[in-house]
């Protein structure tokens, strides 16, 4: 163990397990560790760096505001938050759009979770159910907990409220039929990026909008993983065939300042009076100011056609993996969030020999590892990838015709 592990197992909680590599700095798509060795970053903080490390233009927004002002709470105005809502409203094409600005993906849900019982409960005191799908992931409290479809995470803290019910991600008439006039709202992701990059069918996302207006619930997109651009358009809706009420959003909109938004038009954005829902660091300039550097960037940058033309160099790469490992199977996902399947459980491992290969990717399910660099990647960093990739599937390849028993335990597929 190093000097910073042993103090590091000393006194912070053991939510993770222990990592594999301390990181310093980063810049671009390079991470630097603490024996200075220079790392590829395919997995972006989980999806956080979309801009890469250490980007001028958000260095020079967090550096200018947090000289200016860090901190009013949300009882004043500060400029960099309603700039940002008039960004979000923009790029949503909502012109009633209105935010609630929280702090990371969970609390942004727990918002529109929030949002749409308050909703439900104005037109019946039993509309308060939410409908969300098997595999997906939507944060750590116990709201979002509760929301997120993988019973493994809700044991250890069970009994929940019980406001939830799951149904498979890609059945359109099994969901039609799980939303009554008890359910306040619908609530998923566009592509499941935890539950193993998996893009969620377009039948059930219309089956979800046209149950949600037959039932007058709310259809929530939870885009926290999928928005600014991960994978193609601003958001993850915008290139299927539904409308949301409410999208969220945390990760990469301040790239990597902590943030989260949860934005709602039409009857949906008047639902919060004063009162019903608050938290102190809500609006924090720093990272407005991160987040609108960042949308500012894409924009000027023209970031969302650069990042489609690396998605289709990335996955040609990736289906020649394929064509040549025995190990690798398929890519699925869209955009810059995309998973390869592998042809048994060993994605931990898989995840262990890319370290070697010096390239930061991880595992979202048993047999399958996401890749998710930033926007800004180059080409020469995808074949750099491709390369190390390649080598890792051949490290791990033998193994696989072992027989289960022999092959060490597999770690947590995911850590997020
Ligand atoms: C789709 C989705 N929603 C919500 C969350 C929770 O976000 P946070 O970890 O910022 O609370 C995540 C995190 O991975 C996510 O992928």
């Amino acid at each position: 163990m190093s000097e910073l592990e042993t103090r590091a197992d000393a006194h912070l909680m053991r939510t993770y397990p222990p990592p594999a590599v301390s990181f310093v700095s980063g810049r671009g798509s390079m991470l630097f560790d603490t024996a200075g060795n220079a790392w590829l970053d395919f997995l972006c903080g989980l999806a956080v760096t979309s801009l890469g490390h250490a980007h001028p233009a958000v260095t020079e927004a967090v550096a200018r505001q947090a000289g200016t002002l860090t901190h009013t709470s949300n009882l004043f105005l500060t400029a960099p938050a309603v700039e940002l809502a008039e960004r979000l409203a923009r790029l949503t094409g909502w012109d009633d759009a209105r935010v609630f600005f929280a702090q990371c993906g969970a609390t942004a849900n727990e918002a529109a979770i929030k949002l749409a019982r308050r909703y439900g409960k104005a037109r019946h005191p039993d509309k308060v159910r939410v409908v969300a799908l098997e595999g997906s992931f939507h944060g750590r409290t116990l709201a979002t907990l509760e929301a997120t479809g993988q019973p493994a995470k809700h044991g250890p803290f069970a009994p929940l409220a019980g406001f939830v019910d799951h149904v498979a991600y890609d059945d359109a008439e099994v969901l039609r039929a799980a939303v009554t006039d008890a359910t306040c709202a619908v609530l998923l992701e566009v592509v499941q990026g935890e539950g193993g990059v998996r893009r969620v069918p377009d039948e059930v996302l219309v089956a979800a909008r046209e149950a949600c207006d037959a039932h007058d619930a709310l259809l929530i997109v939870d885009e926290v993983q999928t928005g600014i651009g991960r994978t193609g358009p601003w958001f993850a809706f915008q290139a299927t065939p539904v409308v949301p009420d409410v999208i969220t959003l945390a990760k990469a909109l301040a790239n990597g300042l902590p943030i989260g938004a949860c934005v709602a038009h039409g009857p949906a954005a008047e639902v919060f009076a004063p009162g019903d829902h608050a938290t102190t660091f809500g609006g924090n300039p720093v990272a407005c100011a991160a987040a609108n550097a960042v949308i500012d960037t894409i924009l000027a940058d023209g970031l969302l056609a650069t990042a489609e033309a690396r998605s289709r160099r990335l996955v040609e790469g990736l289906q020649e993996l394929v064509a040549t490992s025995p190990l690798a199977t398929g890519v699925r996902g869209a955009g810059l969030l995309l998973g390869l399947e592998l042809a048994a459980p060993v994605a931990a491992e898989v995840v262990a020999a890319c370290r070697e290969q010096l390239l930061v990717v991880n595992a979202v399910a048993a047999d399958v590892v996401r890749l998710a660099p930033p926007l800004t990647v180059t080409r020469q960093e995808i074949d750099t990838a491709l390369t190390a990739l390649a080598a890792a599937l051949e490290a791990v390849a033998p193994a696989v015709s072992t027989p289960a028993s022999e092959l060490p335990p597999t770690p947590g597929a995911t850590r997020t």
